[in-house]
């Protein structure tokens, strides 16, 4: 019998006897607004067991054995929007939810309960596609389960988001924050400023070693999307219930933007697209009128493209040294009669808000953006200091992502933030009363790519981090156990190796007191990964 191993946990579960056996003969029963949830199920079982399952209407003879019944049921919806229920028993399995995405992630519940081998491309002779019986109801903890790619600093291409969002949707988390603009790269077509991609998604040249370091990389590196590109991720992403924000980061890290139409800084360049990391000074000028048709005509294709009703606009790290010295920026503080460079922030953050909300979308930005005043239409997402300020911002009524940087950004080395550490991450500020929780719509984990350059580093510094995330989001507070999630994590970590994720070993992810101790001497330092990479990793 396989070890019951659900990663996240959830949230109610009953053991029962005995087991449901998958064959040739067994028959998926849909309603027919669940048929695509079918077909996805089919498709997934078909690879390993070679077994061609039939989808049909649900039939009304309940007697009827080896039976897989999805089923929409809206009376569930205590269970959440997200939730389902599971119950498993040896003539057959029903899962019913409220929405497809609940029978979704009914579906990668099963999908864990089954041997691992069932993740393999291959058919595979001798072995029992056996399930054990079980009764769950599940649901999660927060809307919001997020993970971001950075594809400014290095791009990756389709694939490895394909790969990335597989795996998302294998850990039920359900939003891609696709970071695709940096000071190093403009990775996304934008049809009506072609310099964009022309010049701003190649660079001569990369850092390499770390934030102090003076080594280059002498290899070009390039990249970007094509329109057409995007649509056939967003709509991959759709059948996986993955949702995809777009983040056009904006007034800084534009350096590479700035490369191509250096008319919208301030001195007016030339410029280069950035080829060392860390933060630039400069950034898209602010008191000239042209910067924000520019930045409109740019985000009219982006609202265009993505069907998200919410758009990052990133908004961190902005140096303000240019437009002290900018007669444009000094013209506008006193037009606009503002105090100083950080009210100018704030007044291009609210013209970018505006000009969003009048398409329908909601403005996002990093903690950076927020001020005492800010509207609660805004959704932060907290990365670094401006604890008060999202605490205010919460009881406003206005909703947060929660991204603390030493607890879950990924591009730390595992001495600096262990996989323990990335576990008892707890989003809910202390002392915040119980009636503002449900502003706060749960944890995104940022994968910032300095130092990571294919997909293999990539999984390396993503898993297993993002498994412990998956689970804090989705998982109750109370039911969370570190040294029982490790124990499921063993199991499945070799569905990974069959998956062929390049994860961090053990003796990397759990790195010793004396490792820990001097582990923040590492965050200015390229990681380093072991060499035991996994032998089929991508
Ligand atoms: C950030 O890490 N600059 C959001
Ligand atoms: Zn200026």
């Amino acid at each position: 019998m396989n070890e019951i191993n659900i990663i996240p946990k959830p949230t109610n579960m009953i053991i029962g006897e005995g087991s449901f056996k998958i064959t040739e003969q067994t028959v998926i029963e849909s309603d027919s607004k669940l048929r695509e949830v079918a077909k996805y199920f089919k498709d997934l079982l078909l690879p390993a067991t070679g077994f061609n399952l039939v989808i049909t209407d649900p039939k009304t003879d309940s007697t009827k054995s080896n039976i897989i019944y999805l089923k929409l049921n809206g009376k569930l919806d205590v269970l959440s929007e997200e939730g389902y229920s599971l119950r498993i028993n040896q003539e057959r399995i029903v899962i019913s939810a409220p929405k497809a995405i609940g029978i979704f992630y009914g579906i990668q519940t099963i999908r864990q309960l089954l041997p691992i081998e069932v993740e393999e491309v291959e058919k595979r002779k001798n072995i029992e596609w056996i399930i054990p019986s079980i009764e769950i109801k599940d649901y999660p903890r927060f809307p919001w389960r997020g993970y971001m790619l950075d594809e400014g600093r290095h791009f990756l291409g389709k694939e490895a988001v394909k790969h990335i969002l597989n795996l998302m949707a294998l850990f039920k988390m359900n939003v891609f924050h696709w970071h695709l603009t940096e000071d190093q790269g403009w990775r996304i077509e934008i049809k009506k400023y072609p310099l964009l991609t022309e010049v701003g998604s190649k660079r001569a040249k990369t850092q390499i070693g770390g934030f102090l370091s003076k080594k280059m990389d002498t290899t070009p590196h390039e990249g970007y999307y094509t329109q057409e590109e995007i649509k056939e991720i967003i709509s991959y992403a759709d059948k996986l219930f993955i949702k995809i924000i777009p983040e056009i980061d904006i007034p800084g890290h534009s350096k590479a933007a700035l490369a191509a139409y250096p008319k919208f800084s301030c001195t007016g360049g030339p410029f280069q697209v950035s080829t060392t990391f860390g933060i630039k000074k400069d950034v898209f000028c602010v008191g000239k009128e042209i910067t924000f048709e520019f930045l409109n005509n740019a985000l009219d294709e982006i609202v265009r493209l993505f069907p998200s009703n919410i758009i990052h606009i990133g908004g961190d790290e902005v140096p303000k040294k240019r437009w002290k010295k900018c007669s444009d920026c000094q013209e506008r503080i006193k037009r606009e009669n503002l105090q100083n460079e950080k009210e100018l922030q704030k007044y291009f953050t609210n013209r970018i808000k505006k000009y969003l909300s009048s398409h329908g979308r909601r403005i996002m930005g990093w903690n950076q953006i927020l001020n005492d005043k800010s509207s609660n239409e805004i959704i932060a997402q907290k990365w670094l200091f401006g604890k008060k300020i999202i605490k205010n911002h919460l009881i406003n009524g206005g909703n947060v992502v929660f991204s603390q940087f030493g607890n879950i950004y990924l591009d730390y080395s595992y001495k600096r933030t262990s996989l323990s550490k990335a576990y008892y991450y707890e989003p809910v500020p202390k002392k915040l009363h119980q009636d503002y929780h449900n502003n706060i719509l749960g944890i995104e984990a940022p994968m910032w790519t300095e130092w990571v350059r294919n997909v293999r580093e990539l999984d390396w510094q993503t898993f297993p981090r993002l498994i412990a995330i998956a689970e804090s989001n989705w998982t109750p507070k109370e039911q969370k156990n570190y040294k029982s999630f490790t124990n499921r994590l063993d199991y499945l970590l070799k569905r990974l190796d069959i998956l062929g994720v390049n994860y961090a070993q053990k003796q990397e992810y759990q790195p010793t007191f004396i490792k820990k101790l001097f582990g923040f001497l590492t965050i200015f330092k390229e990681p380093k990964r072991s060499s035991l990479y996994i032998k089929n990793a991508k």
